[in-house]
């Protein structure tokens, strides 16, 4: 799927993930399952996509010019993403992110030359929220954009270039599509893009235990990147069919158990995803074909991953 192997830019990339069959992880007689490695973005992970699709917009609309500010509140991967195109383009970047964001992330941020500001891990009532701190900020900041990927109709629009790759590499044969919820923008830019091709095609959202989006009351939960306790403007949630819940072990397990049985180091939504698609495998009639959005690494968790089996 990647053919390309010279861009004049970094920008250039991006997107084209390939899959990769799960079977080694996922048996079900008549089921083939895949992961759509995101991780092999140049800047990591699945945002890269998104990140591009809103600066570009941002600068085409004259809201983002030459030495301006990005300001951004993410979970570490779309402000990793927007730290580098800042790098690239010669914005200054400002991310603010919440407590409980990995250290890899926070470090790789300022590695690409970011401000990162660390907010205490509060409800959104405090003004010390991550994304109260971020509205604040480009407010207050001559010459700054803040994308918004909560709110910016281009997060999905820019995901649906994930729905037409996957539509092609498996050959119109894609009957489910797994994705894990954060903002929703990959699972409702994939969904639409696909329900266009064959409105047949099933796409399961997936947020960890304590998170919303399907119901229930909000707890706390370990997994990053995915699931929050209100539903924000960027779920449109009519694009997918079901939502499924993961407790945070079963998603470290998941992950855990793709890195040692599979070689696929990826993060604890990748895992949350990768269970949701086993539990879906079980109760399907097959013959059927799964695609499951593997957003990031492992590698950007490693300082929390137990390194024995056991943990
Ligand atoms: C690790 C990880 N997984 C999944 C997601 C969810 O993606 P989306 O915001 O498109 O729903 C994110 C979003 O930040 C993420 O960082």
């Amino acid at each position: 799927m990647r053919t390309l192997t010279r861009g004049d830019d970094l920008c250039d990339l991006v997107g084209n993930t390939p899959l990769v069959s799960l079977r080694k992880l996922i048996d079900v007689p008549g089921v083939e399952v895949y992961g759509k490695v995101e991780y092999l973005n140049p800047g990591g992970s699945v945002k890269d996509r998104i990140a591009v699709a809103m600066l570009d917009d941002a600068e085409r609309r004259g809201l983002l010019r030459p030495g301006g500010t990005v300001v951004e509140p993410s979970s570490g991967n779309t402000g990793t993403s927007l730290a580098m195109l800042c790098a690239l383009r010669g914005y200054r970047c400002i991310i603010t992110t919440p407590e409980k964001t990995s250290q890899e992330k926070v470090a790789t941020m300022r590695a690409y030359g970011a401000e990162v500001l660390v907010s205490p891990n509060v409800g959104v009532d405090d003004e010390r929220h991550y994304t109260r701190v971020a509205a604040d900020l480009a407010a207050r900041t001559p010459g700054a954009y803040m994308p918004d990927q909560y709110s910016n109709p281009v997060n999905a629009l820019a995901c649906e270039a994930i729905g037409e790759e996957i539509w092609t590499q498996t050959n119109a044969a894609v009957t489910h599509v797994v994705a894990g919820l954060g903002t929703g923008g990959t699972a409702c830019g994939t969904a639409n893009a696909l329900k266009r091709r064959d409105a047949r095609i099933a796409v399961v959202g997936v947020e960890p235990e304590g998170s919303v989006y399907g119901g229930g009351e909000p707890r706390p939960f370990a997994i990053e990147g995915i699931g929050r306790h209100y539903v924000p403007k960027s779920l449109d949630l009519c694009a997918i069919d079901t939502i499924e819940t993961v407790a945070d072990a079963d998603a470290f397990a998941t992950a855990r158990r793709a890195a040692h049985e599979a070689g696929l180091l990826v993060g604890g939504s990748s895992g949350a995803a990768i269970a949701a698609a086993e539990r879906l495998a079980g109760r399907l009639a097959p013959p059927a074909l799964i695609v499951v959005i593997l957003p990031d690494s492992g590698r950007s968790y490693l300082s929390k991953r137990p390194s024995t089996s056991s943990g």
